[in-house]
């Protein structure tokens, strides 16, 4: 028995790090093995919204992210992949969907509004693709009558308007009929969100990630270079696994790392912070090999992936197609309901039915 279905999405950014995975994929694949019916998507007509112009990468991140996926444990015999452009019902129900949101609304989003702030980009000259983002989103996920969509905090807004949307939809168009969408509901991941190695937000641009296809080395590399409590110099000065906002100190990140993949021993860890017991250096290698032993089932399954490429092609065709039946039969719901169907309708002075041999 499926217990609902879910669409996700992420877009074309390449291999994926330790971030995605503790933010989305540990979910996506949590959900896929109680059974859930799930739907995963590269958003790459979404990356477009705040790169346009250079899509030379769009193929190769796609496939970079893909094998990510599937290394991570989302397992093509029970979860969907496709790709956005590939599904073309996409772009109709965005379309469709437009004319039920006003500019105003879009603009008060404000996920819309830290992008213009973090990208620096001038409001006046913002695309109109760009205002749209949330409105193709909730396009996304109506178009395969989702019922939860596992989502960070910041995609909540999203959701919010694609319940909008679908409560719009069912009421301007389905007074006499069955509403065509269920409002899809926001689940959120458990685990809030892990910081980068230096303590700021995780992003692959700054560069402060580890990825799920590092390896040993690279990880303790990384690791070496987290950022720790500053007034701890030697192993014997006591130091400080959580946040001293008195002091400007934002937490230890190693302590941070050993709490989401080394629950049971991360009290101890702490402990013997605290207590002038334990120095950095060996903590850190300590926690790189937790961390290289927990990636190592990923980065393994990854690389047998990435071995046959014909194979990830065809797994992808293959939620292709199936993401397009699923689109196509919601989208020919939805044009029934808005009389988008003229093929089906009676045209004025013809003759009656039957006598036209139809
Ligand atoms: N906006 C999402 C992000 O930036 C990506 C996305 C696109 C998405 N379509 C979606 C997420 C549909 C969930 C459902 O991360």
């Amino acid at each position: 028995m499926s217990r609902g279905r879910i669409l996700s999405g992420m877009r074309p950014t390449g291999r994926l790090h330790l971030g995605n995975y503790v933010g989305a994929l540990e979910n996506w694949v949590r959900l896929q093995n109680e059974g859930w019916q799930n739907f995963h998507m590269v958003a790459d007509w979404h990356m477009l919204t705040t790169g346009y112009e250079d899509t030379s990468r769009i193929q190769s991140d796609t496939w970079d992210m893909v094998l990510d996926w599937l290394g991570a444990g989302i397992d093509p015999e029970r979860s969907v992949i496709f790709v956005q452009s590939q599904v073309k019902q996409h772009a109709e129900l965005h379309l469709l969907f437009s004319m039920l949101v006003s500019k105003a609304r879009l603009e008060r989003i404000p996920t819309l509004k830290e992008q213009i702030r973090d990208l620096h980009l001038d409001e006046q000259t913002i695309s109109y693709g760009h205002l749209g983002y949330s409105v193709l989103q909730a396009a996304d996920i109506l178009l395969y009558k989702a019922t939860h969509v596992p989502v960070g905090e910041d995609q909540v807004p999203h959701v919010e308007l694609t319940r909008e949307i679908a409560r719009r939809f069912n009421f301007v168009y389905c007074q006499d009929r069955e509403p065509v969408f269920p409002e899809p509901e926001a689940q959120l991941t458990a685990f809030a969100r892990l910081r980068g190695l230096d303590g700021s937000r995780m992003s692959k641009s700054v560069g402060n990630t580890i990825l799920l296809s590092d390896g040993p080395e690279d990880i303790l590399a990384r690791v070496k270079q987290a950022y720790t409590d500053p007034k701890k110099i030697r192993a014997t000065d006591p130091g400080r696994p959580e946040a001293d906002p008195n002091d400007g100190h934002g937490g230890c990140v190693v302590w941070e790392y050993h709490r989401k993949f080394n629950p049971a021993g991360a009290e101890e860890i702490a402990r013997q912070c605290r207590a002038g017991e334990l120095a950095c250096v060996p903590d850190k290698k300590h926690l790189a090999q937790i961390l290289a032993d927990a990636l190592a089932p990923i980065r393994e399954r990854r690389a047998r992936y990435a071995k046959d490429p014909g194979l990830v092609r065809d797994i992808v065709e293959a939620g292709n197609r199936r993401a397009r039946e699923v689109a196509e039969a919601t989208m020919e719901q939805v044009r029934e309901a808005m009389n988008l169907e003229p093929g089906k309708a009676e045209v004025p002075g013809a003759a009656p039915h039957g006598e036209r041999g139809r």
